[in-house]
């Protein structure tokens, strides 16, 4: 192996199906703040903003089946498998390695390789962003889009009123996993490796 290796990490499926979702979750993110927020100070307009939000929510509906379905007929999805050993150790060694190691110089705990994409913790926010948090946004997104399929009551509370609670604290959830993503792919080689990576679909290791 040479000094710079590389490998094909993302192709051009993941990439297109990337690019639109990080769009996507974008927009969602700002004008689902701003539908909170003072209307007189909506600078496009509460009706069009909700319109956008519809719409590319309706857009991240769709992504979400080419990167369910690429994960499933394509070895992308092996990166996704949890394994039990080592379960607690190894997420909180690299988290180790985050919070103290990297500065220290210590080696990555976990060199990446053609058979590890992504280190443990990583692994796990993806897991649990990409299927559990987006799933069950897209859902609740959906029974507010047409509440009538909504249940009236759950234990005497509006069940429109649970749904958006839901929604909402999943859609928090993906801002933050997004601020600490957008931080952690900054960490390597050089701060800009992974967002070429994400571009050409070559990863140097
Ligand atoms: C401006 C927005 C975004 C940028 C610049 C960005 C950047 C990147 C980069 C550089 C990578 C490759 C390196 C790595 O794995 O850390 C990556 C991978 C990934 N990102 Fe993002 N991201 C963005 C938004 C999002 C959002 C909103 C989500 C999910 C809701 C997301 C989910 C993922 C996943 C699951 C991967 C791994 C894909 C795979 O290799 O299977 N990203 N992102």
């Amino acid at each position: 192996m040479s000094a710079t290796h590389k490998i094909y990490f993302y192709p051009v499926w993941l990439r297109v199906w990337h690019a639109i979702n990080a769009l996507g979750i974008l927009i969602l993110i700002i004008t689902g703040i701003s539908m909170q927020s003072d209307m007189d100070s909506n600078v496009i307009g509460f009706n069009m903003t909700v319109n956008l939000h519809n719409i590319a929510g309706v857009v991240i509906f769709v992504s979400y089946f080419a990167f369910f379905i690429g994960n499933l007929v394509t070895n992308n999805g092996r990166f996704y498998l949890i394994k039990m050993k080592g379960f607690f150790k190894r997420p909180i060694k690299q988290g180790m390695f985050y919070v103290w190691g990297m500065f220290h110089g210590e080696k990555y705990p976990f060199p990446l390789s053609e058979k590890r994409k992504f280190n443990p913790l990583q692994k796990y926010f993806y897991v649990l962003v990409m299927y559990l948090a987006v799933p069950v946004v897209i859902v609740t997104g959906l029974a507010l889009l047409f509440p009538e399929i909504i249940i009236d009551k759950v234990y005497g509370i509006s069940g429109v009123f649970m749904t958006a609670i839901l929604h909402s604290a999943m859609g928090f959830f993906i801002s933050i996993f997004l601020i600490i993503h957008l931080y952690i792919a900054s960490v390597g080689k050089s701060p800009l490796e992974n967002y070429k990576s994400m571009i050409t679909g070559w990863h140097h290791v």
